[in-house]
């Protein structure tokens, strides 16, 4: 028996009333999947277009960043992957999870009313827990074109993490004590996505997007911790710049400039 039999959840129900010209127009819905970035960039190296979604309500083998499993409840969660083939340069793509991490965020807010807060890199949380993690993968072939995969794992109705998790992971049920309709999440999800993106397309404002990311963000000007690599280093979190590197100051007073790692603010 479904624990929310009320709500049907698939690519017909997805599809209706959508409203998008590219984001969603193709989806490809499964009840389990090993993991859905797999199969979208299996599908994009043989042509699939811009927009397509291949989403699911379980994934076996969900991925999160640096190789970690993505574990999210079969039939309670947002687990999907989006093809993009963007028009710029390869060199400016690291906008695109910034991009993704502020439509979601505007998303949830509306839908949730609720306040969304940005985590560097990529991580969404309210209340200082993350409950949206953004993976992007980029191919870059002779055959189907540069593109990338925008993974986006969003916990929407789940009631309990595992343990090793629980102090730093909520979801919307957790934070707001509703249950949340995910067709009407995702629409407007892709909704937001198509806005984000069409805008950046047209005005090329890496700027603004930036921007919009950095005032949801509460690490900046804090003492913080990053792993990157198995190395610890500690300093002030300064800004993040319109590549997305992570500007840190360290206790030298040194710049130094970070693309990835795991941040943990510090007391
Ligand atoms: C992170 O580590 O924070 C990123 C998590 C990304 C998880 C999503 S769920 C949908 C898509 N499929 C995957 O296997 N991973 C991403």
């Amino acid at each position: 028996m479904p624990k929310f039999p009320f709500m049907e959840f698939n690519e017909k129900t997805i599809s209706t009333n959508l409203g998008t010209k590219v984001f969603g127009q193709r989806i490809l819905f499964f009840k389990s999947i090993k993991s859905t970035m797999d199969y979208a960039k299996k599908i994009a190296e043989r042509d699939e277009p811009e927009g397509t979604v291949v989403i699911a309500d379980y994934q076996s083998h969900g991925r999160g960043r640096f190789g970690r499993i993505w574990k999210a409840n079969p039939g309670e969660n947002i687990l999907m992957s989006i093809i993009l083939r963007p028009k710029i340069p390869l060199e400016r793509f690291s906008i695109f999870p910034f991009l993704s991490a502020v439509a979601v965020a505007e998303s949830i807010e509306k839908n949730a009313n609720i306040k969304v807060t940005t985590k560097w890199p990529n991580d969404l949380l309210i209340n200082g827990k993350k409950f949206c993690g953004i993976l992007m993968e980029a191919s870059i072939t002779a055959e189907s074109g540069d593109f990338i995969i925008l993974g986006i794992g969003i916990n929407v109705n789940q009631s309990e993490f595992p343990p090793e998790i629980r102090d730093y992971a909520t979801s919307l049920y957790l934070s707001t004590g509703k249950i949340y309709d995910r067709t009407e999440l995702v629409k407007d999800i892709l909704r937001q996505l198509e806005i984000n993106y069409e805008n950046l397309n047209k005005s090329n404002d890496f700027k603004s997007v930036f921007e919009r990311w950095k005032k949801r963000c509460k690490m900046l000007g804090k003492k913080i911790k990053v792993i990157q690599g198995g190395k610890e280093i500690t300093g002030k979190a300064i800004d993040v710049d319109d590549m997305g590197f992570l500007l840190l100051e360290d206790d030298n007073s040194r710049i130094i400039k970070l693309s990835s790692g795991d941040v943990t603010v510090l007391k």
